[in-house]
């Protein structure tokens, strides 16, 4: 009981301190709530449907305010407003551009109808994190970006819908880009890069751990170089119009754990594969969508049904794993077995498995 008692003295004396005088880092700075309370004037969204803009309110303190963060000294160092059903454009003239120490920038999930990511994005300089994905962009992505040197994520994903954003040079976009760690362009059309994307990102990025650019448009082969990203874990090239063979190299990348290839052009014979220590064995997933590709005529559902079969049955690793299938077929093994027994025998695969 006695210390309920001081801690609540204690919680009486720093409350009654703190009114009376403000601690420094707990306020924003004046101009950047301005430019704050200004860009939020200049947005259009479902007020029903927002839940981080709606507490952003001249009378309370912008450091409190949902979706904004703030730095020790008070500045604005981080904002998401994301899913906040913003449905408009930004200019370059938008006031978010005037807040200098952003580090952290999330506009995700958002509609910002067709139009194209401002130019001025290249004046926030402090930028290491910059999501505008799944918000309806379009056109060509700005190559300012190529200034945010600092950037660690890039997330320019799935505005593809109803046109499209497109990058007309990634060796320039990415080429001072080199801390980046997390690189996601999934849809953004590339296919102007001809097959020098590849090594546009193997001299580029030596930090990368993910890289995904599925449904990009991608053609040419995927070069041995990229088996020079050796931090690379998950990369994600489905989609495209790549042909050529898979490199081994890449194949054994030491921390590669999620390898998804499907619906490519690829020739030649899938690269062996026997070392069980490499994380990527327990994921299995280059297996399983490279065996999609060769059964696309299949029905998908047939497909999926086989795929959970072929990859337990060829497997050395856990019975239990399936990948990539819905639950409802685990249960419905054995009459699965049977099916893809005949499938296989009827229609072998090519290739071979190191198991
Ligand atoms: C705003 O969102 C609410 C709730 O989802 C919805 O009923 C309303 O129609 C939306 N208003 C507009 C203008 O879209
Ligand atoms: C921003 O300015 C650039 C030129 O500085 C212009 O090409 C671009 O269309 C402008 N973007 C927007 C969204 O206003
Ligand atoms: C983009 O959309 C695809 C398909 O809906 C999805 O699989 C992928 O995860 C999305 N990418 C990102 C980075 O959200
Ligand atoms: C990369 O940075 C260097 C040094 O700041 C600069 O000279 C060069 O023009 C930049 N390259 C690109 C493609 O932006
Ligand atoms: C990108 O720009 C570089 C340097 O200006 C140039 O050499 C290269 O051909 C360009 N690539 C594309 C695809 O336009
Ligand atoms: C890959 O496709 C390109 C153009 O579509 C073609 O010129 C090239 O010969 C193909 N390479 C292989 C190995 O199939
Ligand atoms: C197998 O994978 C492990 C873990 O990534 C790695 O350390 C080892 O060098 C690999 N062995 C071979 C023969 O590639």
């Amino acid at each position: 009981m006695p210390t309920l008692f001081l801690h609540f003295f204690l919680f009486l004396i720093t409350t009654t301190v703190t009114n009376l005088i403000p601690i420094v880092h707990s306020n924003c700075i004046e101009a950047e709530k301005q430019s704050l309370l200004h860009f939020k004037r200049s947005l259009v969204f479902n007020s029903s449907e927002s839940v981080k803009l709606i507490t952003w309110k001249s009378r309370t303190e912008c450091c409190s305010w949902l979706g904004v963060t703030c730095s020790t000294i008070g500045s604005v160092v981080g904002l998401d407003i994301s899913s906040e059903s913003i449905s408009c454009s930004i200019d370059n003239s938008s006031s978010l551009f005037q807040l200098q120490h952003l580090q952290s920038l999330n506009l995700a999930d958002n509609n910002f109808k067709s139009s194209s990511i401002p130019s001025a994005i290249g004046k926030l300089t402090e930028l290491r994190y910059l999501n505008l994905g799944d918000a309806y962009f379009s056109g060509v992505i700005p190559i300012e970006i190529s200034r945010l040197t600092r950037l660690i994520t890039l997330d320019l994903s799935n505005n593809s819908y109803p046109s499209f954003a497109e990058i007309q040079n990634l060796s320039m976009l990415i080429h001072n880009l080199t801390e980046l760690t997390e690189l996601y362009l999934d849809s953004v059309v590339l296919s102007g890069q001809g097959s020098d994307w590849c090594e546009a990102i193997s001299s580029s990025l030596p930090n990368l751990r993910v890289l995904s650019l599925f449904g990009c448009r991608l053609s040419g082969p995927i070069c041995d170089s990229l088996a020079k990203l050796q931090s690379l874990h998950e990369i994600d090239l489905s989609l495209n119009q790549l042909n050529g063979s898979i490199p081994s190299s890449v194949v054994s990348l030491p921390k590669l754990e999620r390898l998804t290839l499907s619906h490519n052009r690829f020739s030649g014979q899938v690269p062996e594969f026997s070392n069980t220590s490499s994380p990527l064995f327990d994921t299995l997933i280059w297996k399983t969508t490279i065996w999609k590709d060769k059964y696309q005529h299949l029905s998908s559902i047939f497909k999926d049904f086989c795929f959970s079969i072929f990859l337990q049955t060829t497997s050395v690793a856990s019975l239990l794993m399936v990948h990539g299938c819905p639950e409802i077929f685990h249960r419905l093994i054995f009459p699965t077995i049977a099916c893809c027994l005949i499938t296989m025998a009827v229609n072998p695969p090519s290739f071979r498995f190191a198991t």
